[in-house]
């Protein structure tokens, strides 16, 4: 049945994984002050996490500072500057020391360095933002249109990975699986505790707040699993051969979309229309009792609104790996936060979509947008958030 709609969501990118994605090239991207060579000599920046003893004994884990995405010596052999850390807060930071005249900034969601409207103010050689993975939030595109800075990130590349977490993380909250394995660590063994909170994911309404590439693809995964309803809210509908091929409802009305919900899931970006969505009112339009889960970002979410909700049983579990503030602080009150009877949490740090598959695919697509850049080649259309003339996307926010 898919077949037949490959085409038109290929174009979407929802069907394909990044490395299927069609390499549409546009010959409208190059703006005329690309035509400068831009051979050799240029600083190139990136903020990465540190790995530690892992990235050490594992070369996989790309995204660190250790391992840089694999592309040292690609760059030094072309006679580029490549600068590397993980220290991004404050001004002295190396990010902010080195920003000042760095021509390529290369960043992650995963430890994001946030590039304000004072940070693009002060980065007077900046030309080009890369976004190692998907989501590029942590950078102020507004100011980055009118500085005329592109930002670019690997769309697709770790889709595949956020979609299988979404549905683990449904059903550790649906099955009550977190406080299940902390009694058998434990040391005890009381079935009724456990069972008091478990359900099947079968007959449940499950809905997508965003149905794009993640949101499409955990629409597929819950197809086998014979939920009562699927269900999304998207100011961009799905074609209507992809509604059909996963059987899914759109409904336009947020409040009237989280009321028929029993589990939902946050899969848009963050962006003006999207800060502090669900918020203590939208939470009290929930039904009693739903589950939520947003591995999309923190900040969608309001932080105390949802711990408010989670202990007072309105909501009976939140899971996800996104946080308002990355690294989360040691007392952020989504590490502990629980449900009347001491569970619903299945919180983790930010890694849905850094698996080893997800980093080999966006260094690859790092690399490959570098390339261009250095090459003066046209971008494929679908990594470029900011293009030459503004907003390329229609993912974050309905604008003119
Ligand atoms: P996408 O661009 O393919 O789809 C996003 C969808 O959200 C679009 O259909 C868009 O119309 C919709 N949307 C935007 N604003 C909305 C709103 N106000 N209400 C409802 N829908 C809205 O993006 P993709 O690849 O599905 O990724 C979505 C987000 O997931 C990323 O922007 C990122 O923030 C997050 N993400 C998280 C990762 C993780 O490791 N936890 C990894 C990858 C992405």
């Amino acid at each position: 049945m898919l077949a037949g709609i490959s085409s038109t969501y290929l174009r979407r990118g929802l069907l394909s994984s990044a490395t299927r994605s069609p390499r549409l090239l546009s010959s409208t991207r190059l703006a005329p002050s690309l035509s400068q060579n831009y051979a050799a000599g240029m600083k190139i920046l990136a903020v990465l996490y540190k790995g530690g003893e892992a990235a050490k004994q594992e070369p996989r884990l790309l995204g660190t500072v250790e391992n840089q995405l694999g592309i040292r010596p690609w760059l030094e052999s072309r006679g580029h500057e490549y600068i590397v850390t993980d220290d991004k807060e404050g001004p002295n930071s190396v990010f902010q020391k080195h920003i000042v005249d760095a021509e390529v900034l290369i960043t992650t969601p995963f430890h994001p360095a946030y590039v304000t409207r004072d940070i693009i103010e002060k980065a007077k050689n900046l030309k080009i933002c890369i976004t190692a993975g998907v989501g590029s939030d942590h950078v102020d595109l507004n100011a980055a249109v009118e500085k005329h800075i592109q930002v670019l990130e690997v769309s697709g590349s770790n889709v595949v990975s956020v979609a299988e977490h979404v549905i683990m993380s449904i059903l550790l909250l649906v099955r009550n699986f977190v406080p299940a394995h902390e009694m058998i660590e434990r040391g005890d063994w009381q079935v009724s505790d456990i069972a008091r909170a478990a359900y099947d994911l079968e007959g449940k309404v499950v809905g997508t707040i965003g149905a794009g590439r993640i949101g499409y693809r955990v629409l597929q995964r819950l197809v086998p699993f014979n939920c009562k309803e699927l269900l999304y809210y998207d100011y961009n509908p799905l074609p209507e051969e992809a509604a059909k091929a996963v059987g899914v409802r759109r409904v336009d009305d947020l409040k009237d979309f989280v009321s028929q919900c029993d589990v939902i899931t946050v899969n848009c970006p963050l962006h003006e229309g999207t800060r502090g969505l669900v918020n203590a009112d939208l939470l009290k339009h929930f039904k009693k009792g739903a589950w939520l889960v947003n591995t999309a970002r923190g900040a969608i979410c309001d932080k105390d609104a949802v711990a408010e909700a989670l202990k007072s049983g309105q909501l009976f579990g939140y899971s996800g790996d996104v946080w308002n503030v990355q690294p989360a602080p040691k007392d952020h009150i989504w590490r502990t936060m629980k449900n009347p009877l001491g569970g619903g949490n299945g919180m983790v740090p930010h890694y849905s979509g850094t698996t080893l598959d997800a980093q080999q695919r966006y260094a690859a697509g790092t690399k490959s947008i570098l390339e261009n850049y250095l090459e003066n080649k046209p971008q494929e259309p679908q990594n470029i958030i900011i293009g030459h003339h503004g907003y390329e996307t229609k993912a974050y926010g309905l604008r003119k």
